[in-house]
């Protein structure tokens, strides 16, 4: 969004907010954290949700995995062997964990009734009026409080082995969740689930677009879609910034004309349109380019906060 747009007060405010969180969170047991991380995630149960599609966050594990220092590689190899055989049975046809399957699993477990509840932690909304992205809208639970929680979780040597990997996979999967740019977005109309459009053959709204079909219109193989985004993390200056830039990040992208997805005016943003409309037909050529980039951006990004936490 444009910068005009963001209140720099709002901004420190909110952050002020998180890292109050972050400091009760802090001051607490691990034990307890663990419950109230489990509790919370029996609370809700919503459709929709499905973020990148399995290629699409598989990628981005393919990407940080090649950004990661050896030594925290190893410690998540050890950690990979801590799955416990009914969800290896379950949820991976009794195959060992590869590292892809790090940023799939969290989708996988979303059947299960212990995980059930997980589902308003795929995504943030903001306000079509205000266009910040901010902790206020997160108190039941969002993306960026996911992040926070688990990326802690993920960083105190004292939660180790089943615990530790679950904070892993779900971490791996929420820093693919925050680059789709439609997984910061308006609450009304579910993210563009409820956007429908033409366009596509195998995707009716505008957020399975984003979610399946701008990957799948490419038609390349994962070898090849990784080769593209490893190209593209070449530009990258750095892995810097906070959970919150990158939120305000896909906010922007969500936003933007090119996305189809918002009418900005003085009143704020605007659904595009009211009813079925046709995406134009220049949609793949102008936006694929920008979700290749959120994929690489949201693979190096991970790497980088899992060397931090586990690194040496
Ligand atoms: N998926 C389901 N509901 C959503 C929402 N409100 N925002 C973004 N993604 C969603
Ligand atoms: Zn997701
Ligand atoms: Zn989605």
């Amino acid at each position: 969004m444009p910068e005009s747009l963001v209140d720099p007060a709002m901004k420190t405010q909110t952050v002020l907010i998180a890292n109050a969180a972050v400091r009760r969170l802090l001051s607490r047991s691990i034990a307890k954290k663990v419950r109230w991380v489990l509790a919370l995630g029996v609370m809700t149960w919503l459709p929709f949700a499905n973020a990148w599609s399995e290629m699409g966050h598989r990628l981005t594990c393919d990407v940080a995995e090649v950004h990661l220092v050896s030594s925290v590689k190893k410690k998540i190899q050890s950690l990979m062997e801590t799955l416990p055989d009914e969800q290896r049975n379950q949820l991976f046809e009794g195959e060992a964990l590869e590292f892809s399957d790090l940023c799939v699993w969290a989708d996988k477990v979303r059947p299960l009734p212990a995980y059930r509840s997980v589902s308003s932690w795929h995504y943030i909304n903001f306000d079509r009026d205000q266009l910040t992205v901010d902790y206020d809208r997160c108190v039941a639970g969002c993306i960026l409080t996911a992040i926070q929680t688990h990326l802690y979780l993920l960083a105190q040597p004292e939660v180790e082995g089943w615990t530790k990997l679950q904070a892993l996979m779900f971490l791996s999967h929420w820093i693919g969740d925050l680059h789709q740019p439609l997984h910061v977005s308006f609450a009304d109309d579910l993210g563009g689930n409820r956007v429908k459009v033409k366009g596509y053959e195998n995707c009716s709204n505008l957020h399975g677009v984003w979610d399946d079909c701008l990957i799948e219109e490419t038609q390349l193989s994962r070898v090849e879609l990784k080769a593209q985004l490893l190209n593209a993390v070449g530009s990258f200056s750095q892995s810097s910034g906070s959970i919150l830039k990158w939120a305000t990040e896909s906010a922007e992208l969500a936003i933007h004309p090119r996305t189809q997805y918002c009418r900005q005016t003085e009143a704020g943003c605007l659904p595009w349109a009211t009813r079925i409309y046709v995406l134009d037909s220049d949609y793949q050529a102008k936006n694929w380019p920008v979700a290749k980039e959120r994929i690489a951006q949201g693979g190096y990004r991970l790497a980088g906060l899992l060397n931090a936490a586990l690194g040496p």
